[in-house]
């Protein structure tokens, strides 16, 4: 076991990241090799001599297949160097969304060799619903705009061509005449054709041969011309990038792991420019900023690549492109244009689930990026938003909408490695009542189990697990326990007895059983990718085979990325086999995510697809938000790590997976009362709210800390509870359109370049601006308020100056600002659980903003069952204009099933004076009680009714 594991595992929370664990772009063969193409790529692009079409990839135009009316462009793609053929494949998909302003479609690419020698790849895409939703959407006609032997032009939509160009083969978009996006520009599309391992063993450069269809083959950029005598620097260059560009083809080993490689080179790299855009975000989980740095260039601010390969990094760096628990290889460009809304995206997903990294460069044209998959195919998906929110609907469109969350989830959850034994269950449940601190979900991490053996309890501190969960949902409360893939090698532990018997397990190269090392020891790991994995897994939650489990019982799968403490870079080794063939380094990127799959499954089928899944997962891959929620895995208890969670929550939401949070208090490490309170303050107002600590920690559930800090954790868990109308509106809002619930201002101002870069901020939803307190000892935070709406303090509603100013933060204020203009659901009667306000009356808060108007939303349902789906919801709308507050039952028959509940306090923020006489329910000629003073008006009691269709008159 490896030094950091070591410790990991005896003392936690002692040690830094062991950068030499991982590897290097360099060191990764792939990277060094599709980097060098790169490189060997701009050095051609850039000499004097350079010819148009030097990149090898030739479109063979003969074979084109143009289908307008069926939305598909069809065309073979010659490798001009190796002769090796791929297939492109165009669509246009139809994006025929609910809740877009935008039409503009969706273009997919996909290119993927014809005939491979060894084996079909991957294609993630395609396997059995994996990473795309099943069925996609219907393709769109086009019409074409111009085709010649060298050229095809098509429009898309109105105001949106696509230009490809066969020799280079290359693409690129453009919207209103002007490009937004392009591929292949810079010639470092470098697709490694399977090929056979002796072709490899001469030295010769490959030669490039004569495409046998007519066209020409076009200059080779990796043969130079005629070798002068004394090489210059150049040269010398050349020649080192050009043996670069061959290494570590068939096998490499790192940290003394081999891996054999018995297929040789299968990467595709290739360079993907964002003309005119500024700013670029996404490619989750780094450590690092919202939009993203650059590697590439003169004083880039980091020097390695992004990394997407899902790990379990102990103690992480911050500001660092290494690779974390996650990945989405998704990208959102966004710069300021002259359109309407004043600024414009574009955003591109790789549905590929290789190893992947990816430079970015910023460029005099804009910004360039370079992406490099260690397999699989090229998949690409592009979305033309225009807005950032429209290009968040297309992607989720097709990667899968959030899934609509329990309740009792987005409520607080109470964590630590580990609540000992059902007594300590039951003193800190107490405790919660004690202190008057909601809370809804009690976690018990691996401990709890008999032995780390998953799906048991340990005999003697937990033997009553079933009183102990009944205990808890008395009181509206439900309780977690984890649930590991690494499966205890014991053919006493039934899970691990079956799936051995049912052949189920991940197999090394050899094809026989994988072990490998974590919690329990040595290990075995269900292959996800086998239907009868999946299933298998799924069954094992069914109450009859998970002993002790009740209804009330949910699930965190933890390691999943895997973790293999004793394999390669902490996880399982590239050369291992999955079901159908496909070696592991195929499918890494979404082994955690079938995990987490299959676990979803198991808890739609023990309630017989009654009851919403609630699992918790590290690892995640695109689509992951249809299975449940993530975290940003092991942070540490310091004001960086606290201040490092707002970007890489905005990063996570804005690649689809809204339903993410970090450990709030810090993993490792013990913070002091003051970084408690802030981690409080900031996480309760993030989507997934979890206090977790390190087993070492010293124990810091919030009535520990004392006052005035406990009464401030308090308020914070409180705040929270009385904006969940609001927040399960959100929720339900990503469901429909996958605009995440945590938003960068960017989203909400898109217009605005003040808040491109903007990550010390966040919007909750469209209305909520927070500019937390992120440091030690301030007494004053810089806030940029977009001057485009008005804004009011949440706490007092007094209005605030737009644009930059200093407000004043003692250790009990949040500045959290309301947008003018909106109007948020609240419940302000404060309940042990979600659960038990359900049925509770409604607070409006109605923000004006400068015309006298807002508007706002509310969705609700029963918060459990799938019961919404047969119309048991409300979903209402509300407006106020003219002195006229109006309710709109748009949606659903929840009054019917009992679920509108009534409205006991109205507070119009910003009324201009002229002073209020009169509120009155229309129609009822009710006057209402209303106390009214500097600009806010609160009435008292109106007893109207959320989802029944009412009128309030104030004059
Ligand atoms: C991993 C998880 C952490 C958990 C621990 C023990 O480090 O990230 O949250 O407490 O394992 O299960």
């Amino acid at each position: 076991m490896r030094f950091a594991v070591l410790l990991y595992v005896l003392f936690g929370g002692t040690a830094a990241v062991k950068r030499s664990d991982f590897k290097t772009c360099a060191q990764s063969g792939f990277c060094g090799r599709q980097r060098a193409f790169g490189e060997l790529a701009t050095l051609e692009k850039s000499s004097n001599n350079e010819s148009e079409d030097s990149s090898r990839y030739l479109l063979l135009t003969s074979t084109l297949k143009i289908d307008a009316v069926g939305g598909t462009v069809g065309a073979q793609i010659l490798d001009s160097l190796s002769n090796a053929r791929f297939q492109l494949d165009v669509t246009l998909l139809r994006s025929d969304i609910a809740e877009t302003s935008s039409d503009a479609p969706t273009l997919r690419t996909r290119v993927f060799e014809l005939n491979p020698l060894h084996a079909s790849p991957f294609d993630v895409a395609n396997a059995d619903n994996l990473a795309l939703v099943s069925p996609l959407p219907p393709a769109q006609n086009f019409s074409i705009v111009h085709q010649s032997p060298s050229l095809l032009s098509i429009r898309l939509a109105n105001n949106i061509i696509l230009t490809i160009t066969a020799k280079p083969f290359s693409w690129s978009i453009a919207r209103d005449n002007v490009d937004v996006v392009s591929f292949n520009n810079r010639h470092f599309f470098n697709y490694e054709y399977q090929r056979a391992k002796s072709q490899e063993k001469s030295d010769d450069p490959p030669v490039a041969v004569k495409q046998d269809d007519g066209d020409e083959s076009g200059a080779d950029p990796l043969v130079p011309p005629s070798k002068p005598k004394e090489l210059s620097e150049r040269e010398k260059l050349i020649e080192k990038l050009k043996k670069d560009v061959q290494k570590d083809m068939w096998e490499e080993s790192f940290s003394g792991k081999q891996d054999s490689k018995p297929r040789g080179p299968t990467s595709i790299g290739f360079d993907i420019e964002f003309p005119g855009f500024s700013h670029i975000y996404g490619l989750p989980q780094h450590a690092s900023s919202y939009f993203l740095k650059p590697t590439r260039g003169e004083n880039a601010p980091y020097s390695e690549p992004y990394r997407l390969y899902n790990f379990d990094v102990f103690e992480y760096e911050l500001d660092n492109p290494m690779a974390l628990y996650g990945s989405v290889p998704f990208l959102l460009a966004h710069k300021k244009s002259n359109s309407v809304l004043g600024g414009e995206s574009v955003g591109l997903l790789w549905v590929n689930a290789a190893e992947m990294w990816v430079d970015v460069e910023k460029t005099v044209q804009g910004t360039s990026t370079h992406w490099m998959a260690e397999a699989g195919i090229l998949d690409l998906l592009i979305f033309l938003g225009p807005t950032p929110k429209d290009v968040s609907n297309q992607m989720t469109h097709l990667t899968g909408r959030s899934a609509l969350p329990q309740h009792f989830s987005i409520g607080y959850h109470q964590s630590r490695w580990n609540y000992i034994d059902e007594q300590d269950v039951h003193d800190v449940d107490v405790k919660f009542d004690e202190f008057d601190i909601p809370y809804d979900v009690l976690w018990l991490d691996i401990e709890h189990t008999d032995g780390k053996r998953y799906f048991t309890w340990d005999k003697v501190k937990f033997a009553h697990p079933k009183v102990m969960q009944d205990e808890l949902a008395v009181k509206g409360r439900k309780m977690v326990s984890i649930v590991d893939p690494h499966i205890k090698s014991d053919d006493g532990y039934l899970v691990s007895k079956k799936a051995t018997e049912l052949g189920l397990w991940v197999k090394n190269k050899d094809g026989n059983h994988f072990d490998g090392w974590c919690w329990p020891g040595t290990s075995h790991w269900i292959d996800y990718l086998n239907p009868e994995g999946r299933k298998f897994w799924a069954e094992q939650f069914k109450y009859s085979n998970y002993e002790g489990s009740t209804k009330n019982l949910y699930t965190w799968n933890d390691m999943n990325e895997p973790s293999v403490f004793n394999g390669p870079e902490i996880t399982m080794q590239k050369d291992n086999l999955h079901f159908g063939g496909y070696e592991h380094r195929e499918v890494h990127n979404i082994y955690g995510t079938l995990l987490h799959r299959s676990t979803a499954e198991g808890h739609l089928l023990r309630s017989d697809n009654t009851d919403r899944p609630f699992v918790l997962s590290r690892a995640f891959f695109i689509g992951t938000q249809r299975y449940g929620a993530i975290w940003t895995g092991d942070n540490t208890a310091s004001w960086d790590h606290l201040a490092i969670s707002i970007p890489m929550l905005l990063t996570i939401g804005v690649s689809g997976v809204t339903f993410c949070g970090a450990d709030v208090g810090g993993f490792f490490g013990n913070p002091d009362n003051e970084l408690l309170v802030r981690w409080y303050q900031i996480g309760s107002l993030q989507p997934f709210f979890r206090a977790h600590a390190h087993i070492d920690a010293k124990r810091r559930e919030p009535w520990l800390a004392g006052e005035p800090y406990t009464g401030l954790m308090r308020e914070s868990v409180r705040r929270r509870y009385r904006i969940m109308p609001y927040l399960y509106t959100l929720f339900w809002e990503a469901n429909q359109n996958g605009v995440p619930v945590m938003r960068p201002l960017m989203y909400e101002f898109p217009g605005d370049e003040a808040t491109y870069a903007a990550e010390d901020a966040f919007m909750v939803g469209d209305t909520l601006l927070v500019h937390p307190v992120v440091q030690p000892d301030v007494s004053t935070v810089q806030v940029y308020l977009p001057p485009s709406s008005n804004w009011y303090d949440y706490d007092t509603f007094a209005p605030v100056k737009s644009g930059h100013s200093t407000v004043a933060t003692p250790l009990e204020k949040v500045p959290i600002f309301i947008r003018g203009g909106t109007i948020i659901p609240r419940r302000d009667r404060i309940r042990r659980a979600v659960n038990l306000s359900l049925r509770d009356p409604y607070t409006f808060i109605i923000a004006l903003d400068t015309q006298q108007k807002a508007h706002g939303q509310i969705y609700t349902d029963d918060g459990h069952s799938y019961e919404y789906t047969r119309g048991a919801y409300i979903h209402a709308r509300f407006a106020y204009s003219n002195g006229v507050l109006s309710a709109t039952t748009v949606r659903g028959n929840g009054r019917d099933a009992g679920l509108g509940s009534r409205v006991e306090r109205i507070v119009l923020v910003g009324l201009k004076s002229g002073g209020v006489k009169s509120v009155v329910v229309e129609g009822s000629g009710k006057r209402l009680e209303f106390k009214s003073e500097g600009g806010v008006v609160v009435v008292k009691d109106p007893k109207v009714i959320v989802g029944e269709e009412w009128k309030i008159v104030v004059s």
